[in-house]
């Protein structure tokens, strides 16, 4: 672990000092495709469907090019129709929306709650209509949805549920994980997120063997045998080369969750008596894994820039819903999301990755209660 000096600019990410502890194994295993030379479907991304399968308790797990490709892939598999309804949440990134849309099906943006920025499961069901048949909740910062409400809905109702899990890959729920809770689970190992590669990546796990067949069939153009195409599909591979990065990440991944579990709780001792800052709330019966530490702030402009001033980044995710984006706002017909409009006007995400030094963390604690108490 690394610390920086009082005056150095930290690192949003600390990718670097997770690289210098993996070296060995990163090279190892990059070494070993180079060998072997299946760069496209090598044995890797069977061995890592098989390791996620396993430790998501999921039956399947289909490596596949990014988060995104999940989202769509999964979408794909369930055959939605043109003018078909997803409910979903406004406040999340925009691939969530985008791929509803981008198969010609409609996203149906329902409120959060105000205090886990998760959609709000009480409001669900008066927005199912005739033409919904999917709900796709985010388990936005890395805590999962009220995914046991959800899933009692979609059942009611005969509707899929769609988790989008980018961020929360390796978060408990009850006795159970993120990715293995409803009909699809769906993570990105995009290099900032809690279980990341060296570029681009994702998994859709799933326990219904149709739905994964499916899933298999779509990321490769549709095949469901060597150039026999029986659906329309995509270019959805996973990298053997990125497989060959998570199997070795995998080697600290536990280690690094525990790190984010320690730095998130020690964040919120820091913060919680601090004047102007509100913490995310964590549901008792469920975990955070932090893919980003977001806390909501007063004046958040003013406090950004006394941050960025003493070398501190900060993010914002994210800081306009989708339903008021200029591409999805047409398609918004329901209620105002006041929720959704208040978070992204407040939230703010500070340092975060399994190795921030203590020391760091101090600091950008300190930094912000002084930027509050000037601001
Ligand atoms: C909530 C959410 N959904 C989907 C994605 C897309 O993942 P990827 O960048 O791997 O395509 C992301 C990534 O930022 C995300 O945060």
């Amino acid at each position: 672990m690394s610390s920086s000096n009082a005056t150095d600019k930290l690192q949003f990410i600390d990718l670097k000092t997770q690289y210098a502890a993996l070296k060995g194994a990163v090279a190892e295993r990059m070494q070993r495709v180079l060998d072997h030379g299946q760069y496209i479907m090598g044995p890797e991304v069977a061995e890592l469907e098989a390791r996620l399968a396993a430790r998501t308790g999921a039956r399947h797990c289909i490596a596949v090019a990014s988060g995104t490709e999940a989202l769509l892939i999964s979408l794909m598999a369930l055959d939605l129709k043109p003018g078909d309804e997803v409910i979903t949440t406004p406040f999340t990134f925009a691939a969530t929306a985008e791929m509803i849309v981008l198969i010609g099906a409609v996203p149906v943006f329902v409120d959060i709650e105000p205090d886990t920025c998760n959609i709000d499961a009480t409001l669900i069901e008066a927005a199912i209509t005739a033409r919904t048949r999917a709900i796709m909740p985010v388990s936005l910062y890395g805590q999962v949805a009220d995914m046991d409400a959800i899933n009692a809905i979609a059942q009611r109702h005969g509707l899929a549920v769609i988790e989008d899990a980018a961020q929360s890959f390796g978060a408990r729920y009850g006795e159970r994980d993120s990715c293995n809770l409803s009909t699809f689970g769906c993570t990105s190992f995009f290099p900032s997120k809690p279980l990341g590669c060296y570029g681009d990546g994702g998994a859709i796990f799933t326990s219904d063997d149709a739905l994964a067949q499916a899933c298999r069939e779509i990321r490769v153009h549709g095949q469901s045998a060597r150039y026999t195409h029986t659906r329309v599909g995509v270019g959805g591979r996973m990298d053997t080369l990125q497989c060959a990065v998570v199997l070795a990440k995998l080697e600290r991944f536990e280690w690094e969750l525990a790190q984010r579990h320690a730095l998130g709780a020690r964040y919120g001792e820091l913060l919680r008596e601090v004047r102007g800052v509100r913490l995310l709330a964590v549901r008792p019966d469920r975990d955070c894994v932090w893919a980003q530490y977001t806390v909501f702030v007063e004046r958040r402009a003013e406090v950004q820039a006394a941050l960025t001033a003493q070398g501190i980044p900060t993010a914002v995710h994210y800081p306009r819903p989708l339903h008021r984006q200029p591409v999805y706002a047409h398609l918004h017909r329901g209620p105002e999301l006041p929720h959704s409009v208040a978070a992204a006007a407040s939230v703010l995400s500070l340092p975060m990755s399994a190795d921030l030094a203590p020391r760091d963390q101090q600091r950008v604690a300190t930094a912000l209660a002084q930027a509050l108490a000037s601001s």
